[in-house]
């Protein structure tokens, strides 16, 4: 019998998932995207997309991790041998966001630092990509940036502290400390937003909603993918986390707890968010519309000037945001790399401390190229490919694949109803084996045309070719090359709990 580690309580899972879940996704990406496709018409698609698609998905995946009971490659193999690579692609892309991202989080960190004296000055945009990034041209390496390489030492530190200390002990720990403290700084954020002057504006500008939108498929398309990113889903990160539940568990509600907390937060990001962006245009005296952005330029270029402009106690308004989006990537980021640490343990049956060094080591060595003068601009592409053709394919490949393929629904079904709350009805498998599928094929044939067509971002094609395209071709080859590896002989194949759980 093999023994797994296991949450201690209900609430550390579901706050490790939360942690999961609630990213720079919901902070930075969200508001934008709602705004650009409808403001307040864009939250018709958005529930939809939640309730057909996000939540079904969750359910789907904390199903297979709980009943499998194993990383992603070790649940898909667990199911069908041929498709343990479907796993270990997605640990693949997992490992690429993981690179960058901590790179991300290491400017947070930084910023949290400058904001108490304003370093950015009057310009922040030229601060940001001239003095701090000393931005290089792209394809450029340019040399190691100390000022990112020092907090990005930290941020690994951090991250692989809390692996190594293990499930329990260190993934709960630390986010049942770390989302509570995450949320009651962010409410303070977003109260000072809200009351500031011009704020209304703001709050007018991302809820009036733009009903011409709302048949214009581009925009249910963008709620689908800022559904599928912002929950974690196609990730194998939440395949990985259900895998440490206990055999007797709730697996439907925890979903629906998740799937709600996650866009919960979502929901106040937007209005902190565009509290604060009516705030910058009144200052300015032009349109909320002009102010408007999401990503890097939103929270490294257009918060720093916010966070110069405001009244009073700019520090600590400043210090708040960035540690707002410094903890809510580090329980991201624990997640992800939690993914291939869980996998190395599985298939290489080596100690978990050792799949951190190594697994996590290798990521942290491979984050360094974002450390240097051409960081901003490779994390760029990366992010861009490996989202729309990591992420999203891979999502649509598992569906297809769980539904049609293995036809494992009916299967999964059975398990999650056998021990949840919450009883799933013929709904679900129509979300998840037509619904989805559909939206998602849709999205990836759209993605394959506009990127042939146009470059992303008028980067040079070369460059794009081998920092876009070349990564997100080589995280399904590194599923295959995984794949053909032996599994140690210590791993048993076969499921190994049904017995009991359908006693
Ligand atoms: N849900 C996360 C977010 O919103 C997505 C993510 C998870 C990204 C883990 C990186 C690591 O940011």
């Amino acid at each position: 019998m093999e023994s797994r580690a296991q949450w201690g309580t209900r609430a550390g899972f579901i706050f490790a998932a939360v942690g999961s879940a609630v990213g720079l996704g919901n902070i930075w990406r969200f508001p934008a995207v709602a705004y650009e496709n409808g403001g307040g018409a864009f939250f018709i698609p958005y529930l939809f997309a939640l309730l057909t698609a996000g939540i079904p998905l969750l359910i789907m995946e904390f199903t297979i991790g709980q009943k499998y009971r194993g990383s992603a490659p070790l649940s898909y193999a667990r199911m069908n041998k041929k498709y343990e690579w479907l796993g270990w692609w997605q640990v693949a892309i997992s490992f690429v966001i993981s690179t960058y991202y901590a790179v991300i989080i290491a400017w947070a960190m930084t910023y949290a630092y400058f904001s108490f004296d304003l370093k950015w000055g009057d310009d922040p945009t030229s601060f940001l990509v001239g003095e701090y990034l000393q931005v290089a041209n792209p394809g450029e390496f340019g040399g190691i940036v100390p000022g990112v390489f020092i907090p990005l030492v930290i941020v690994w530190i951090i991250t692989l502290g809390v692996l190594f200390k293990g499930i329990k002990k260190g993934i709960e720990a630390a986010n049942r400390i770390l989302i509570p403290v995450l949320l009651l700084l962010f409410i303070f954020v977003v109260i000072r937003a809200v009351t500031l002057d011009g704020a209304a504006a703001g709050l007018d500008a991302f809820f009036t909603p733009d009903w011409s939108q709302i048949a214009n498929p581009t925009v249910w398309v963008a709620a689908y993918g800022q559904i599928f990113f912002s929950l974690s889903i196609g990730f194998a990160i939440m395949v990985t986390y259900a895998s440490y539940l206990p055999k007797k568990t709730d697996i439907t509600n925890n979903a629906f707890i998740t799937g709600f907390a996650n866009s919960g937060v979502e929901l106040l990001a937007g209005i902190g968010v565009f509290a604060a962006l009516g705030f910058m245009a009144s200052q300015s005296g032009v349109n909320v519309s002009e102010v408007v952005e999401g990503g890097v330029g939103l929270a490294f270029m257009v918060f720093p000037q916010i966070i110069s402009e405001i009244p009073a106690l700019n520090g600590i308004f400043g210090a708040f945001f960035f540690l707002c989006l410094m903890l809510a990537g580090l329980t991201s980021l624990i997640s992800i790399v939690e993914t291939f640490v869980a996998g190395l343990v599985d298939k290489f049956k080596i100690s978990r401390n050792k799949a951190v060094v190594f697994g996590g080591g290798f990521s942290a060595l491979i984050s360094i190229i974002f450390a240097t003068r051409g960081g901003l601009n490779f994390l760029d592409a990366a992010d861009y490919f490996i989202n729309q053709f990591g992420v999203a394919l891979a999502g649509l490949v598992q569906v297809v694949i769980v539904a049609w393929v293995l036809r494992e629904l009916p299967s999964l079904q059975k398990h999650a109803n056998s021990m949840s709350d919450i009883q799933l009805g013929g709904w679900w498998k129509v979300c998840l084996g037509i619904i989805t599928p559909i939206v998602l094929g849709y999205m990836m044939i759209q993605n394959i045309v506009t990127n042939i067509r146009e470059n992303y971002g008028d980067y040079p094609t070369n460059f794009l070719i081998w920092s876009g395209w070349a990564v997100a071709v080589l995280a399904i080859i590194a599923g295959f090359v995984l794949m053909a590896l032996k599994w140690n002989k210590g791993t048993e194949l076969d499921v190994p709990e049904n017995k009991e759980v359908s006693q």
